[in-house]
């Protein structure tokens, strides 16, 4: 019997060697390998600024100092996310406004122009499972409302919508490069990206104790720098991002051919490119298959069970409205096997087995 994992990283030699000439370079904080990570990464999304911080959720909360949020704020954010997503917006004392999410799983802009209040201040867009989310609508209801807009690119590095990539497309945005991640680092790292010059002053200093000389502190800040052996390592994986995005999109394409017919596949929204973050199909007999391809060998996940408008901490801070479609959802998606280097014909075994689940029934 074969054993498919939901996903693995890209580890070779090369990332080693870079990993090693770091460690012996004898600086470890924020130096020379930082300051190259930083650049090739806001070429690579084109942005003119890119600051390397210590998480995905770090760059959240750094983000909202800068943007001076704080309570009263209201912020709109799909419920359908990970935690992390909103997670800061509480620290920094501000209301997430939860909000249904469309056939692409990313924020819906019909629920969005509901959900706006005189306190809303931000939205905060999703790009959930490496699939874009609908920005232009979003831009426009931003527009017409006064609001702004983060992108949360935490699960789509790469990923295309009109041909620009994702994570310059708003007032900022914030990425992780947690392992499993498009882009690791081989351990916890985020940064922001952003064309606003005063916000990624902002972050820049505030991730470093509020400084921009050794010892003067302009603000109160926080330590969430990043490192030099992360860099390095992350500086290997970016060269290698766009083979191993294509990779996936292979695995997508295969496995959206073969299991269209009995499950529901991920919708690529119009114009966009999707790096498939996850694989996630939808079916009402999602625990048995689920059972059913774990005695075959086959990992699945689920992303995500819980509603965050759902979560016990949430519900003990805030009263929010139902939302039936992601409350359903919840229940019905599986996340199957994908990774930039997993083999097509570990992918035909999976969809072999799914397609076998739904014919023995
Ligand atoms: C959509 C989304 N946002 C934010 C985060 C937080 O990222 P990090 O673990 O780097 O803080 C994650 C990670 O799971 C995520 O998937």
């Amino acid at each position: 019997m074969k054993a498919v994992p939901l996903s693995r990283v890209h580890l070779t030699d090369e990332v080693r060697a870079a990993a090693v000439a770091a460690l012996n370079s004898g600086r470890y904080i924020l130096a020379r390998e930082c300051s190259a990570f930083e650049r090739e990464l806001a070429e690579y999304v084109g942005v003119r600024h890119c600051v390397l911080v210590s998480s995905c959720t770090a760059a959240f909360l750094l983000l909202h100092h800068a943007m001076e949020l704080g309570p009263g704020d209201e912020v709109i954010v799909p419920s359908h996310t990970a935690f992390p997503t909103v997670e800061s917006l509480i620290h920094v004392g501000a209301k997430p406004v939860f909000v249904e999410v469309d056939d692409t799983y990313c924020i819906d802009p019909a629920a969005i122009v509901e959900a706006v209040t005189p306190r809303t201040v931000g939205i905060i867009a999703v790009h959930l499972y490496g699939q874009a989310a609908d920005m232009d609508r979003i831009a426009a209801v931003a527009r017409t409302r006064r609001l702004w807009v983060l992108e949360d690119c935490a699960q789509a590095i790469g990923a295309r919508y009109d041909s620009r990539r994702v994570g310059g497309l708003a007032d900022a945005s914030a990425f992780s490069f947690y392992p499993s991640k498009n882009l690791t680092v081989l351990g916890d790292g985020g940064c922001i990206m952003t064309n606003d010059d005063r916000i990624a002053e902002q972050v820049r200093m505030l991730r470093d104790h509020g400084r921009r000389s050794k010892f003067t502190h302009e603000l109160v800040g926080f330590n969430l720098r990043f490192n030099e052996i992360q860099a390095a390592i992350g500086r290997v994986m970016l060269r290698h991002l766009d083979e191993l995005n294509a990779g996936r999109r292979r695995i997508a394409a295969r496995y959206g051919a073969r299991l269209s017919r009995v499950v529901a596949t991920p919708i690529e929204r119009p114009g966009a490119e999707c790096v498939y973050h996850m694989y996630v199909v939808r079916t009402p007999d999602r625990d048995a298959l689920a059972t059913h391809l774990k005695t075959y060998g086959v990992e699945t996940g689920i992303h995500y069970p819980v509603a965050n408008h759902q979560q016990p901490a949430i519900t003990a801070r805030f009263d929010h409205a139902q939302l039936p479609r992601t409350e359903t959802l919840v229940n019905e998606i599986l996340s199957l096997p994908i990774y930039g280097e997993l083999p097509l014909e570990d992918a035909d075994y999976v969809a072999d087995r799914v397609i076998a689940f739904f014919e023995s029934r």
